[in-house]
């Protein structure tokens, strides 16, 4: 029994790979093409694992696909990869096509093409298992209720377009030739390795740095937040008894705005890393909002709960608390992930804001 799992490297992916070694001896071929997001350092603990083959490569690349397919023999192909930050999307689209629509469309065909040579057992008990977000259902109005898996398709920027582009193709991978799939519908995850370009770890590093920190218009959005270790757990849960062709909402139950989370940081900060200056708070600014910014995601997780048993063991506030320490411990990783392409992401970014 062997995984393939695609962006392992990254912060989801990376999180799943070690909690699922935590558990398991199951040998995962982990294929991660090393973006800028990609970050072996992730994965420092497996060095020597006998059980972890790190490949590095582009899920585009179907002659790669097809011979790592055929040379593991996967039970399951766990769909992780993907161009994943909303304001790079805004900036480029060009690169979110081309991993998550054009990439997970030669994923798909590879995997057809193998579990269709596939006989008996391992034909029946084969899984594709696609990873996507709670952004494909668009924004919500304030007292709407939350997402469910019957919510439309209204996706509002080039990264949630891209991903609803890729359930789709899922969706039809399933319907049109009956590849046995099932899709999880995330809402924003939190935790270790986080890439300090999205809101959580990027308010922690530059608050450590005493930098400004950067809160879009008025910071009145509200996100779902769920610890990623509780994502890993929802995968392996959908994985071993998801139904094929159904999709699974996988949230925290933790709604909070923009404005919350960034003091909620700052509050943890100053009991944690007091800084001379005074409360972290002092660097709080409001910057020109994001364009097309959705307003408000909320997830529905009662269906994984019903059918699977699955809930969250993390609270926001035990989340929080243990993500903020993880990176006052690893200072080294902020350091090493902000290389030269990061500072010009930073500038690219916020000198327009
Ligand atoms: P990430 O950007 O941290 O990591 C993505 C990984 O994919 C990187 O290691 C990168 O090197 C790799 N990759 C990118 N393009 C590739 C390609 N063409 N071929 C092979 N590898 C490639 O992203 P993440 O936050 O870990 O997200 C993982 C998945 O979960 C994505 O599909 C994302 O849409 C989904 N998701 C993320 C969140 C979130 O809050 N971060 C929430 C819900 C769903
Ligand atoms: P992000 O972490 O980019 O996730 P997503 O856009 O996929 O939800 O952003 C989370 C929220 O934080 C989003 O509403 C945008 C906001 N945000 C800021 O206010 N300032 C920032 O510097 C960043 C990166 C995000």
């Amino acid at each position: 029994m062997t995984l393939l799992v695609t962006g392992g490297a990254g912060f989801i992916g990376s999180n799943f790979v070690l909690d699922w070694f935590a558990q398991s001896d199951e040998p995962i071929v982990n294929l991660d093409a090393l973006t800028y997001a990609g970050n072996l350092q992730n994965l420092a603990a497996l060095q020597g694992h006998a059980a972890h083959t790190f490949v590095r490569g582009d899920i585009g690349d179907r002659p790669l696909l097809d011979r790592l397919l055929a040379e593991h023999q996967p039970r399951a192909v766990l769909h992780f990869a993907a161009e994943s930050h909303v304001d790079r999307s805004i900036h480029g689209p060009g690169a979110f096509i081309k991993t998550n629509v054009e990439g997970t469309f030669t994923l798909l065909e590879a995997t057809r093409a193998y579990w269709s040579a596939l006989r008996g057992a391992a034909r029946e008990d084969f899984r594709f298992h696609h990873v996507s977000t709670d952004e494909v259902y668009g924004s919500l109005a304030p007292s709407a209720p939350a997402f469910t898996e019957t919510h439309p398709y209204e996706p509002n920027s080039p990264y949630s377009a891209s991903k609803a582009a890729s359930d789709h193709l899922v969706r039809a991978w399933h319907h049109t030739y009956g590849l046995p799939v099932v899709t999880t519908n995330c809402s924003n995850n939190y935790g270790p390795y986080h890439f300090p370009e999205k809101l959580i770890p990027l308010m922690i590093v530059n608050a450590l740095a005493a930098k400004p920190l950067p809160i879009y218009g008025d910071g009145q959005q509200v996100r779902d937040w769920l610890y990623v270790t509780d994502h890993a757990t929802a995968i392996r849960a959908v994985l071993a008894g998801g139904q094929l062709g159904e999709t699974y909402n996988v949230g925290g139950w933790n709604e909070k705005t923009n404005k919350e989370i960034v003091l909620t940081i700052c509050a943890l900060l100053d009991e944690l890393a007091p800084s001379a200056e005074g409360p972290y708070t002092r660097l709080i600014t409001h910057v020109k909002d994001r364009p097309g910014h959705d307003r408000r995601y909320a997830i529905d997780a009662g269906k994984i709960e019903r059918e699977l048993g699955w809930r969250p063991a993390e609270t926001f506030d035990s989340g929080i608390r243990k993500t903020v320490q993880w990176y006052l411990a690893n200072k080294d990783w902020v350091a090493n992930v902000q290389s030269g392409g990061y500072r010009d992401w930073v500038a690219t970014n916020y000198s327009v804001r």
